[in-house]
């Protein structure tokens, strides 16, 4: 059985979405992954299928109810073990360790939310790790979803082709990636820089490191310290 995401969402539409184009299409096309949906508003209540309550304490918004969420989550999991995620920007931030993680596993149920969210009680029962892409705030977790559901299946065997190599370059030894550069080599009076050219592959391995320490160090100083303080257990030599 290849690698399922089951994403439980009021807008089943919105999947495969972008991901049924370009590398992960073809992929979805060839069996490498599938993308399933279960709609939440055929567990709604009353005449208009309701899947939302005024929250219990007064407040703005609406609530997603548990009973209706709970519902859709027993129908949607799955007898192989594959996480389940609810997309909030309450939840753990999404890191590439993270991404691995579903990636190497069977595949991942994706609960998004709408409105102000869902109640926390059907969380807790189920035991949804909660996980945001970000400190921002979406109008709702499908967006979310589609970022994790990227990051995973582009690490499943075969999905990249013959781009495979390059998969898990940046964040593999928790830096960012060094600057690209392709031809002309000189553009608008900007030239390449001269090593990328000078065909010394070992020059080039040592410009490319030294570049990805400075651009981690000037733009990320939190992935940099992180690297640092990891960097005894991990034999590396502190910078
Ligand atoms: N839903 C709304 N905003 C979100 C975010 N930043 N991350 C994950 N899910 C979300």
């Amino acid at each position: 059985m290849s690698w399922t995401a089951t994403v439980v969402t009021l807008f089943p539409e919105m999947f495969p979405g972008p991901l049924g184009q370009s590398l992960a299409g073809r992929g979805l096309e060839q069996g490498l992954w599938r993308c399933e949906t279960r709609d939440l508003r055929p567990y709604g209540l009353g005449r208009h299928n309701a899947v939302d309550d005024t929250p219990f304490g007064g407040g703005a918004g609406m609530v997603m109810r548990p009973d209706v969420i709970d519902a859709a989550l027993n129908d949607a999991k799955r007898a192989d073990g594959a996480p389940c995620v609810y997309m909030t920007p309450r939840g753990r931030p999404l890191s590439q360790t993270d991404v691995r993680r579903y990636a190497a596993g069977p595949g991942v149920t994706v609960l998004c939310g709408r409105y102000e969210g869902v109640d926390e009680r059907v969380l807790e029962a189920h035991e949804i790790e909660e996980v945001s892409i970000g400190d921002y705030v979406l109008s709702g977790g499908e967006t979310a979803a589609l970022v994790l559901l990227d990051a995973c299946v582009r690490l499943l065997p075969g999905v990249m082709g013959s781009a495979d190599s390059g998969v898990e370059e940046s964040f593999s030894d928790g830096l960012l990636e060094y600057p690209h550069y392709t031809r002309p080599a000189e553009w608008n009076g900007r030239a390449a820089p001269d090593v990328l050219l000078s065909g010394n592959h070992a020059a080039i391995a040592k410009w490319r490191r030294e570049q990805s320490e400075r651009v981690t160090r000037e733009r990320r100083p939190d992935l940099w310290a992180a690297r640092s303080a990891d960097s005894s257990a991990t034999g590396r030599e502190t910078p």
